[in-house]
């Protein structure tokens, strides 16, 4: 389906044939990326993972979990050859209809302090900064804090 004033022209449910072109984006985007395995769990468990496709070519994908009334935003990334176009922020749009129609309220998600971009993205989109976890990330010398960001649905 299309989402909006954006260059993605697809936006479809992620199946498992997808996953090798998506791992190719996941480990391109990350210092510590998800396995294949994780990402073929959150299909198997029924998390809301979808993907952003044109002409074949994996532009962005997401992956989130609702249940009792909580969206969380479990990974939301976007091929570096199509960034700063709006994608991201067309996504977690979607991903609010998505959640708001499975009835959740809020919405959560965890960034690593140092991820400006996000960081960046989650602020412009209204998001507050609820909670920190302490070392929670895996970072390059030790650990990083998760920042736990809000916002209502
Ligand atoms: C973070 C990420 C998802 C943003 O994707 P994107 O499609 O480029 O973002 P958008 O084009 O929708 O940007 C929306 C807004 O976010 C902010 N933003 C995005 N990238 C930014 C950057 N590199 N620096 C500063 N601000 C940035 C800006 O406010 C931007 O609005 P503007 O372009 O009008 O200034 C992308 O950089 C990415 O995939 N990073 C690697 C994976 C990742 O870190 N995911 C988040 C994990 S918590």
């Amino acid at each position: 389906m299309p989402i909006g004033d954006t260059d993605c022209r697809t936006l479809r449910p992620m199946t498992a044939g997808d996953v090798p072109a998506v791992m190719a984006v996941e480990n391109v985007s990350y210092t510590h990326p998800w396995t294949e395995g994780i990402l073929r769990d959150c299909i198997r468990v029924g998390y809301s993972c979808w993907v952003c496709i044109d002409d074949g070519v994996v532009m962005g994908y997401f992956v989130m979990s609702v249940a009792v009334g909580e969206a969380h935003i479990l990974n939301v990334c976007v091929n570096p050859k199509f960034r700063r176009q709006g994608l991201a922020r067309a996504m977690i749009r979607f991903m609010f209809r998505l959640a708001g129609e499975r009835g959740a309220d809020t919405m959560f998600l965890e960034v690593r302090p140092s991820n400006m971009a996000a960081v960046t993205l989650y602020e412009d989109l209204g998001f507050n900064e609820v909670g920190r976890r302490k070392n929670y990330y895996p970072a390059a010398r030790g650990h990083e804090d998760a920042l736990i960001f809000a916002r209502a649905v």
